[in-house]
C-alpha cells in the first residue's frame, strides 16, 4: 500500500509543489490548508498537472487542535509536512504575538498528533534565516545559528527546537524517557534548511501568488516587466560583495519539491542515520541581485525598470548553501539553471496575465 503523507499548507507555494512531486513518486497525499494566504488557483493546477481530481483536500486550521486530531482520525498518515504559518518577516515584527501563535501552535498541534496518533514522521520546514549573517560562507548544517533578527525567523528557530527535542523524547517509545506517556508509537524528525525558493512549474500551472506588493525579489521582478510594477528598487549597491548587490543561494522550486521527496522516502524507508536530521536545501551556488536581473532580462528578452535605493533593513550581505550533507545523504541535487526557473518564473506571471 502507498504511504500516505499529510501537507500542511499545501496549497500554498511550495506545499502544492511538494504535492506534484510527492505524487509523481507514489505517495498518497492530504491536502490541508486553511487558505488563509492562498486561493484555489495552485491547488487547481496541482490537479491538472498530476491528472487527479480526486486529492484529499480539507479546509482546515492547524492552531484547531480537534481540527488536527479529527484528521489524523480520518486518515492513517505516515508522514506530515508542515507549511502551514505565517511568512512575511516585516509583518512579524509589526504583530509578533499573531506570528508565535499562529506558527507555534499550529506545529505543536501537529506534533502532539503525530505523537498521539503514533508512528508519523514529521518534516518541518525552515530556513536558511536561521543562520542570520554567517561567518563564514558557504554554510554547513553545523554552522552557529545566529540570533534570529524577525519574530519570524525566531518561529523557525523555536519550531527546529521544538521537533528536535519532541523527537529526542517519543522517537524511541517505551524508553524510561516516555514510559507511560501518551504515545502510540515513535516519530522522527527532519528539517530542511531553505535557501530562496523561486520559479514556478514548468508548465505554468502552479507558481508563487503574493498578495499585494511582493516583499521578495522574483514576484517583484516578473510584477515589474508585465506592468503591475513601475519600478524594481534594487536595495543596496554598496554592500561588500563583487557587484555591491546582495548575493543569495536561489533554489528552483521544483528542485525544493523534489528533496522532500527524498526526504520523505529517507524517513519512510528506515534510511535515517539519527532520529532528528537537518539538511541545508540550497544550490551552493551565489548570485548576486544585479546578476538575477541581468539574467532574467537575457533569458526572457524583456528589458526591466529598476533603481538603486537604499539598503533594506535586515537584510544579510551574503548567504549561500553547502549542500553536500543532502547531496550525499539524501541523493538529491539541485539540477535546474538560475535561467531555466527565471524563465519558468515569467511563464508563470504571464499565464496569471493571460486570466486577468
Ligand atoms: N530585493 C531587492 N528588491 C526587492 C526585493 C528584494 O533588491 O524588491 C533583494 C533583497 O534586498 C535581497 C534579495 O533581493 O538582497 C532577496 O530578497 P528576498 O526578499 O527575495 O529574500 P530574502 O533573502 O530576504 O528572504 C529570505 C527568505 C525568507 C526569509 C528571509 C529572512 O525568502 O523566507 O530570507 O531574512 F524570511
Amino acid at each position: 500500500m502507498a504511504k500516505r503523507v499529510l501537507v500542511s499548507g499545501g496549497a500554498g507555494f511550495i506545499g502544492s509543489h511538494v504535492t506534484v512531486e510527492l505524487m509523481a513518486a507514489g505517495y498518497e497525499v492530504v491536502v490541508a490548508d486553511n487558505m488563509s494566504n492562498c486561493d484555489l488557483t495552485c491547488f487547481e493546477g496541482v490537479k491538472k498537472i498530476t491528472g487527479k481530481d480526486d486529492i484529499p483536500f480539507v479546509k482546515m486550521d492547524f492552531c484547531d487542535a480537534d481540527a488536527v486530531n479529527r484528521l489524523f482520525s480520518q486518515y492513517k498518515i505516515d508522514a506530515v509536512i508542515h507549511f502551514a504559518a505565517y511568512k512575511a518577516v516585516g509583518e512579524s515584527v509589526a504583530e509578533p504575538v499573531m506570528y508565535y501563535k499562529n506558527n507555534l501552535e499550529s506545529f505543536l498541534n501537529v506534533i502532539e498528533a503525530a505523537k498521539t496518533h503514533g508512528g508519523c514522521n514529521v518534516l518541518f520546514s525552515s530556513s536558511a534565516t536561521v543562520y542570520g549573517e554567517p561567518d563564514e560562507l558557504p554554510v554547513t548544517e553545523k554552522s552557529p545559528r545566529q540570533p534570529a533578527t524577525s519574530p519570524y525567523g525566531n518561529t523557525k528557530q523555536m519550531c527546529e527546537d521544538i521537533l528536535r527535542d519532541s523527537v529526542k523524547a517519543y522517537a524511541k517509545y517505551g524508553n524510561e524517557v516516555n514510559a507511560g506517556a501518551e504515545c502510540n508509537g515513535p516519530i522522527k524528525g527532519i528539517a530542511l534548511r531553505y535557501f530562496n525558493p523561486i520559479g514556478a512549474h514548468p508548465s505554468a500551472l502552479i507558481g508563487e501568488l503574493p498578495r499585494g506588493v511582493p516583499n521578495n525579489l522574483v514576484p517583484f521582478i516578473t510584477q515589474t516587466a508585465i506592468g503591475k510594477r513601475e519600478c524594481l528598487s534594487i536595495f543596496g549597491n554598496d554592500y561588500p560583495t563583487p557587484d555591491g548587490t546582495c548575493q543569495r543561494d536561489y533554489i528552483d522550486i521544483v528542485d525544493l519539491a523534489k528533496a522532500h521527496v527524498y526526504a520523505v522516502r529517507r524517513m519512510l524507508d528506515g534510511k535515517m542515520e539519527e532520529d532528528y536530521e537537518i539538511f541545508n536545501v540550497g544550490t551552493g551556488r551565489p548570485v548576486s541581485v544585479l546578476e538575477l536581473v541581468n539574467a532574467f532580462e537575457k533569458v526572457n528578452g524583456v528589458k526591466l525598470n529598476y533603481k538603486f535605493a537604499p539598503r533594506r533593513a535586515g537584510d544579510v550581505t551574503a548567504i549561500w548553501a553547502d549542500p553536500t550533507l543532502a547531496n550525499e545523504k539524501l541523493g538529491w541535487k539541485a539540477e535546474r539553471s538560475v535561467e531555466e526557473t527565471l524563465a519558468a518564473a515569467w511563464a508563470w506571471e504571464k499565464h496569471l496575465a493571460g486570466k486577468e
